[in-house]
């Protein structure tokens, strides 16, 4: 049979990452956070000193990313977040990305997280899930992320950024945020992590 491959989609500060965690560990499968793929190649264009949104010094990040550049300790901060979907919005960034995350899922089956898992990277996903909140409570959530970790810009600050990243995300020529025609929605801006997984978790079942 297929491998069971579950896509996460979804905008920034959604839920996505802890849900899709969570239904790995849960269902023995392999975990793979896609937005860290994006994240180190716009950490790695800003060492270089190159503008993220140049296509030739992304593509050129993107192709010699190495195990170091996911260990970096800046990769969640606010200047990661902008630089990532920068060279998101570049095709030959997310050409040069693809083979691994295909890869990843392919033999075992996986659990991967991002905006264009269930269109583009595993379009036979068995489930594919659109993880979604009100804008507020994703700003809210991004700002008490970002606090636990030390000096934080405003709520006002996070809002804005995140509306220019989701802006960024949903209107690009290539593998916009969207959700799959198949794909299950699932607004999480009035539940909590449990009722998220537990309701995940019965779809994931079924579909197994
Ligand atoms: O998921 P995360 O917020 O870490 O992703 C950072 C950025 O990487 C997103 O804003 C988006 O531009 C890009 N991304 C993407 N496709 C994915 C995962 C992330 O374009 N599958």
């Amino acid at each position: 049979s297929t491998p069971f491959v579950i896509a996460v989609d979804g905008p920034a500060a959604a839920g996505k990452g802890t849900l899709a965690r969570r239904l790995a560990r849960e269902l023995g499968l392999p975990y793979l956070d896609t937005g860290l793929l994006y994240r180190a190649t716009g950490r790695r264009a800003l060492d270089m000193g190159a503008d993220p949104a140049d296509p030739v010094a992304a593509e050129a990040a993107a192709r010699d990313l190495t195990p170091a550049d996911f260990e970096r300790p800046d990769l969640r901060g606010p200047a990661a977040d902008a630089a990532a979907s920068k060279v998101a919005a570049i095709p030959g960034v997310r050409a040069a990305l693809l083979e691994f995350q295909r890869g990843f899922g392919a033999r075992h089956g996986a659990v991967l997280d991002g905006r264009d898992i269930g269109t583009v990277v595993f379009p036979e996903a068995r489930l594919k899930l659109f993880v979604t909140a009100s804008p507020e409570v994703r700003a809210q959530r991004r700002h008490a992320e970002l606090l636990a970790k030390g000096p934080a810009p405003s709520l006002d600050q996070v809002a804005r950024d995140m509306a220019d990243r989701d802006a960024r995300d949903a209107n690009r020529g290539v593998a916009p945020l969207r959700p799959a025609e198949d794909a299950k929605l699932l607004d999480t801006s009035e539940l909590d992590a449990e009722t998220v997984f537990q309701i995940a978790l019965s779809w994931a079942v079924a579909a197994q």
